[in-house]
């Protein structure tokens, strides 16, 4: 068996048996449609690898996903260094494979390649959606999964906001915002924002739906980002950074209205721990232990521990 990395012919035979898991409810021509297109995206065109586990007749047993992402080592000195963590996803093996080991044996073979893959190399980070048993296997050990889900609510919202944002000040909103106070910590690129905002492009035309009139909001030093998971009817805030309460519950109410607005069902915020002491406070505000996307960590380089509270943002998804 080895790890082989696929050819664009083999991404797009592995888009046809991973359909059942990721397609619906896009026919099968709008998700290979959809894959096309991310994978054309420019973050995915500089960060995405496709591997594959091959056994030794060629066969396919499984495959999966890699998105390097920025990771930052704070100093005590409040120094950072930049480093290469990786981000797997759409790890699948068909049906008729599973239970014998492939997953396990696709994973553990992949870390041996990343961890040789860049000479800054930090960590592989995944959000799983089968639980923790199965990466715990390879060497993965899970954070907290908690979501402050909020329901929409008429009105005007730019109101008690500064400014709503579109879609082409993504990259200067986030560069406005704080990065975490802990000793290791994940930061997106604003190609990686837009990522998820051509997700949010493809379902609206495809499903098809409106797309929401704005993609975060500004209220003084205080920013949110966010997009629309068309399949789920949520609006999902990608980035969060509240300085006060009352800057908290200002964003959250404006995403409430522009979720109003655009038809979802609701809006949901992935808890970061320093920010979870203020939205305790904001009117309506649900936590409620997150089902799926399950972040587990794994180091890649010798003497480098991994917080279990280190902060997974949505934009971290993949
Ligand atoms: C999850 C998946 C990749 C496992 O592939 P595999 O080659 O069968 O994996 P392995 O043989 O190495 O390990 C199988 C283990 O995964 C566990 N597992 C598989 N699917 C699971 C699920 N939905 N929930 C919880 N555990 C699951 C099995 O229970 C099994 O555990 P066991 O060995 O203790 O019985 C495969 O079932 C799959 O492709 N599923 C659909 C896509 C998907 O959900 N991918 C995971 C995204 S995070």
């Amino acid at each position: 068996m080895r790890l082989v990395l696929a050819t664009d012919a083999q991404r797009y035979e592995r888009d046809l048996v991973n359909y059942p898991a990721w397609g619906p409810p896009l026919t099968v021509e709008g998700y290979v449609t959809r894959e096309y297109r991310l994978r054309s995206h420019p973050w995915a065109q500089a960060e995405l690898k496709t591997w594959l586990l091959c056994a030794d007749n060629q066969e396919v047993l499984a495959s999966c996903e890699t998105y390097r992402t920025d990771s930052f080592l704070r100093a005590a000195d409040g120094s950072l260094e930049a480093g290469d963590s990786y981000a797997i996803a759409s790890v699948f093996t068909e049906e008729r494979l599973r239970g014998k080991g492939h997953a396990t044996r696709l994973m553990d073979l992949l870390a041996s390649e990343l961890e040789r893959a860049s000479p800054r190399v930090h960590s592989a980070l995944l959000l799983s959606d089968v639980g923790a048993p199965l990466y715990r296997r390879s060497g993965y050990r899970e954070t907290p999964a908690w979501d402050w889900r909020f329901e929409p609510e008429p009105g005007e919202p730019s109101e008690g906001v500064d400014r709503l944002l579109p879609e082409t000040e993504m990259g200067s909103a986030l560069a406005r915002m704080r990065r975490p106070e802990v000793p290791f910590f994940y930061w997106p690129t604003p190609a990686q924002l837009d990522w998820h905002l051509e997700r949010e492009r493809i379902y609206s035309e495809l499903l098809p739906r409106p797309r929401p009139e704005a993609n975060g909001a500004t209220a003084g030093e205080s920013t949110a980002l966010w997009y629309m998971v068309g399949k789920s009817s949520t609006l999902m805030v990608l980035m969060f950074d509240a300085r006060t309460p009352e800057a908290a519950a200002a964003l959250l109410r404006s995403a409430r209205r522009v979720a109003h607005r655009a038809g979802l069902s609701r809006v949901v915020l992935w808890e970061e721990p320093a920010a979870a002491p203020l939205l305790a406070g904001v009117p309506g505000a649900v936590r409620e232990a997150r089902e799926g996307s399950l972040p587990m960590l794994r180091s890649l380089r010798p003497g480098l521990a991994l917080a279990e509270a280190t902060p997974i943002p949505r934009a971290l998804w993949v």
